[in-house]
């Protein structure tokens, strides 16, 4: 099984790289005055790494300048809403799938890999889950919503997420479990999850995803952890798992410390706890994912530069570090503009101005953490 899943990611990916246009074709980007040379493209120079971003279906079909942004940039696309629990199942028996199959269909058409996310989640839940789901019918409904899912895309997924965050330290639940929705009703649910998402589609990565795991902290010292113990259970009892997704939810500012560049810490010599952990992941045997990147600016002050630069010497850094690590195989920013995303709703700046979290801004204009991550991408 894994020859083939092997051989199935090393025929998309080289279609994925085969797709990326050269850099002269792309000099149309559509936040450039005439004239301005080209910023370059993430896919073009990310030979080997699939690099993108999510997307929202309803944002595709409205903002051409968008639309044409994430084609030039990307060659792995996942969905931010669209294949969650909650907007997938309007009811208990049926299914809504116009929005991911429109998704699956654009990635398809323009070479893209496509990322699943999630089968498994805490939020996102539709509001009928609290009534209907019970610890007698909860492992029928979730083998049946992943079996339908996964099969339905089956051989056009790259990655699932199975579970996402399904770690929170502070519920005090053996394993560092969170006392999800999912847990309170099938208690074994990561265990099944996984199981049946191998057996509805052999292709795809199977993943589990989480965040919090990306500081120097004691909380994230904990929380990584705990993951570590998790996917190694899993692996004890032979559980199909083939990658950690790092979300990699950053915060800039001086509270807030992550992989610097080794010997640059407090405590210095051993590196980064993060690149610990990943060297610990990938002793697993296992593949590493940077699913969801941004860097959050609300600790910094309103002046725009000073916003800047701090946000992209910690793209620089974080993926100095990450990127080093060879068992990465894939880096998505969660979003491509600051235009659309989620920090601007979820974790805003109190003076409320708009982040500036991603590698292009509102206007659609490349900022430096675009360049930084450019950089990255070549080893620079
Ligand atoms: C977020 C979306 O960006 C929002 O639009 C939505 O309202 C809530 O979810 N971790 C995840 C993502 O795994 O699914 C979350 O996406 C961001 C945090």
């Amino acid at each position: 099984m894994s020859l083939t899943r092997r051989q199935f990611l090393q025929q998309t990916a080289a279609t994925a790289t085969l797709s990326a246009l050269p850099l002269t074709a792309q000099n149309q980007h559509p936040g450039s005055q005439p004239g301005t040379p080209a910023p370059g493209s993430l896919k073009s120079v990310s030979r080997n790494l699939p690099v993108g971003c999510c997307v929202a279906a309803r944002i595709l079909r409205t903002d051409a300048a968008y639309t044409a942004l994430v084609k030039q940039q990307a060659s792995i696309l996942v969905a931010e809403t669209e294949m969650k629990f909650g907007p997938l199942r309007p009811t208990p028996t049926t299914f809504f799938f116009d929005d991911a199959d429109y998704l699956a269909h654009f990635a398809q058409s323009n070479n893209m890999l496509l990322r699943g996310h999630n089968f498994v989640w805490h939020r996102q839940l539709p509001s009928w889950f609290a009534t209907y789901v019970t610890p007698a019918n909860a492992q029928q409904v979730l083998v049946n919503h992943i079996n339908t899912v996964a099969g339905r895309y089956k051989g056009r997924i790259h990655s699932w997420d199975v579970v996402n965050e399904a770690i929170q330290v502070s519920d005090n639940l053996p394993g560092g479990l969170r006392n999800s929705p999912w847990q309170k009703v099938l208690p074994g649910y990561i265990d099944i999850a996984f199981r049946t998402a191998r057996r509805a589609d052999p292709h795809a990565l199977l993943t589990y995803n989480d965040y919090g795991i990306e500081a120097e902290d004691e909380a994230s010292a904990k929380k990584r952890a705990a993951v570590l113990a998790l996917v190694r259970g899993m692996q004890e009892r032979n559980v199909p798992i083939d990658a950690v997704g790092i979300q990699s939810h950053l915060t800039a500012g001086p509270n807030h410390t992550y992989a610097a560049v080794p010997g640059q810490l407090a405590g210095g010599g051993e590196g980064p706890a993060l690149a610990k952990f990943m060297a610990d992941i990938q002793s697993l045997g296992l593949k590493i994912m940077l699913t969801e990147m941004d860097v959050n600016d609300r600790d910094l002050p309103a002046d725009i530069p000073t916003r800047d630069r701090a946000v992209a010497d910690l793209y620089a850094s974080y993926l100095h570090t990450t990127l080093a690590n060879p068992a990465v195989v894939a880096l998505l920013t969660w979003g491509i503009t600051d235009k659309y995303t989620w920090l601007n709703h979820e974790g805003a700046r109190k003076d409320s101005l708009p982040e500036r979290c991603l590698p292009f801004d509102a206007d659609l204009k490349p900022t430096p953490a675009f360049f930084a991550e450019l950089n990255a991408l070549q080893g620079k």
